[in-house]
């Protein structure tokens, strides 16, 4: 929490009594720059309503010198609230702390000493890297960022799906087929190819059982051909990556856990926990936190499952980097599966209850006209196209080539964030590309807007010298949203919502432009003013853009 609101918590407690009182940004301006609901939870001692025991408190606060120096006016409200409007002094000092701060400006040191990991992207070797990880990549990277800009240390993990009985299937495959090439394209091919023999072939499937088995047995020959897989899908991811100008810190994947999962599967404080389910397979019991599906943790052959590689992953990551949160950034679809292994690693005891497991649970992409894409055996839409197709459509919005890159990218990933996690996204290019409304260019466009202004004149850094003069109500209303900046970004981390930080830079761009189309900034009145808002505004989207892992043209 960003010093203001210390500050009027602090007098809050005081005048209230009460030990938690907490602060809210009312979402209308109407009701001030904070809201508290403390009277509405008064301590029993406080007699009368809830609106009589507001007007007490408001007594004693407009009697707190301390708090008259930042506020201008407290009222109360509805059924009790108390709002506060913040003095014009102070909301123009937050000018200043951008001038100063520049691309610091909204970061803190709150989270200094913590580690948080985020497990995201996590594509699946030998298949493309289809449009189901892109949401992923996208907000996990935008945690990612909210997290580092809030000081924690911040570890990000693509658990790549690199083992598994699928691999059992494509080793098989190819050890029929011995096809000439290994491209993504033939490796898919195998894989449908597979399961169509295998419909007329049964032993076809006890086959790629015994090839997956020998190859956690370690056997040389079918870990090369597994090796070559790996090798051609890294490449293919790497060119997503690039494109995307996403970098995630480690790749263990979960072929790295191999050994871990033996120690686990040899301890005999962890084998105590597992009991023979339904055929032969070893599973872990979950009931007592209310899950009736066990977990299954080897399967009856003695191979491991993608529940067990978790479950190590969790051990691990534990003694590498001791968390304070993990947070898994993947769909909605594995929900089941997030609840099995976050209450078998508390059973298991591989994880204290200090450390949040977090599972965000995205929604899906959807088709235009909000059906699922087509996921045909072997037909998934390629991301790579996609992302070709942003860049394409960015271009003939007249942006040159370098640009349309950070614009087509930029589309596509404010796009994904702007939607809350848990829905689902309908994919449409007009509103993506709409550069007069909700998207990634229009506040790009912004940015380049404020730039412009401030090349015309010689003024590069512009300062507020002594006095500026009568505030209109655009600029005031700016004002208010520029001080909020550091408050928004710990609300997004904290309730992984990187869509709040959106809808926040979307309303500080149309009040910019609503202002710009008002008011003339350079020679008309308060121009030092003026510019230094322009200026102010120009930063603070920047600075959030970048969090959501959006780049800033110079100019559109
Ligand atoms: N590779 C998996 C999939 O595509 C996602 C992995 C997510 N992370 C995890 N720790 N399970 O379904």
């Amino acid at each position: 929490m960003a010093e203001i609101e210390e500050k009027i918590i602090g007098a809050l407690k005081k005048a209230s009594g009460v030990e938690d009182a907490t602060l809210e940004i009312p979402e209308n301006e109407d009701f001030g720059d904070y809201s508290s609901n403390v009277a509405l939870r008064a301590p029993a001692t406080n007699h009368g309503s809830p609106r009589e025991s507001a007007g007490r408190i408001i007594e004693k606060l407009e009697a707190d010198e301390a708090l008259l120096e930042i506020v201008e006016k407290v009222e109360t409200a509805g059924p009790g609230f108390i709002n506060f409007w913040l003095k014009k002094d102070v909301l123009v000092d937050t000018l200043r702390q951008i001038d100063r701060k520049k691309m610091d400006f909204g970061k803190s040191e709150k989270g200094k000493g913590k580690t948080v990991i985020v497990d995201y992207s996590s594509p699946n070797i030998a298949k493309p890297f289809g449009i189901g990880h892109l949401r992923s990549t996208i907000i996990g990277q935008a945690l990612y960022n909210l997290y580092k800009a809030l000081g924690y240390e911040v570890v990000g993990d693509n658990h790549l799906g690199d083992w598994g009985t699928q691999f059992g299937k494509l080793v098989c495959m190819i050890e029929i087929e011995n096809p000439k090439d290994l491209s993504i394209g033939t490796l898919e091919k195998l894989y449908v190819e597979f399961h169509k023999l295998a419909e007329a072939d049964l032993s076809l499937e006890d086959k790629a059982r015994e090839c997956f088995k020998k190859l956690e047995g370690g056997d040389p020959k079918i870990k090369k051909i597994w090796q070559a897989c790996v090798d051609v899908s890294m490449k293919e991811f790497a060119r997503v990556y690039e494109l995307l100008g996403v970098k995630i810190d480690f790749a263990f994947g979960e072929s790295y856990y191999e050994s871990e999962m033996r120690q686990m599967v040899d301890n005999p404080k962890i084998r105590k926990h597992l009991t023979k389910g339904e055929e032969g397979a070893s599973v872990i019991d979950l009931t007592e936190f209310g899950i009736k599906t066990p977990l299954m943790f080897l399967k009856k052959d003695g191979t491991t499952t993608y529940a067990a590689r978790d479950l190590a992953t969790i051990r691990f990551r534990v003694r590498k980097w001791d968390p304070k949160i993990i947070i898994y950034e993947v769909g909605m679809e594995q929900t089941l599966h997030f609840r099995q292994i976050f209450a078998a690693a508390r059973i298991l005891g591989l994880v204290e209850s200090k450390t949040d497991l977090v599972h965000t649970a995205h929604g899906l992409y959807l088709a235009p006209d909000g059906k699922k894409f087509s996921t045909r055996k072997g037909k998934t839409i390629k991301l790579e196209e996609v992302l070709n197709e942003a860049i394409k459509r960015a271009e003939k919005l007249g942006n040159e080539k370098s640009v349309a890159k950070d614009v087509g990218i930029g589309a596509i990933k404010y796009f994904d964030l702007m939607h809350s996690v848990g829905s689902d996204v309908i994919f449409d290019w007009e509103k993506m590309m709409n550069l007069e409304g909700n998207s990634g260019p229009y506040l790009q466009y912004t940015v380049a807007r404020t730039n412009s202004v401030l090349a015309k004149t010689s003024i590069k850094s512009p300062t507020l010298h002594g006095k500026y003069g009568d505030l209109n109500g655009e600029e005031i209303s700016i004002l208010r949203s520029l001080i909020k900046f550091p408050e928004v970004i710990e609300l997004a981390a904290k309730s992984y919502s990187p869509n709040l930080l959106c809808n926040y830079l979307y309303n500080l761009a149309s009040k910019y432009n609503s202002f710009y189309g008002k008011h003339k900034i350079i020679g008309g009145e308060n121009e030092d003013f003026r510019l230094l808002l322009t200026f102010g505004v120009g930063q603070v989207l920047k600075n959030g853009l970048t969090i959501l892992g959006i780049q800033t043209p110079e100019r559109m």
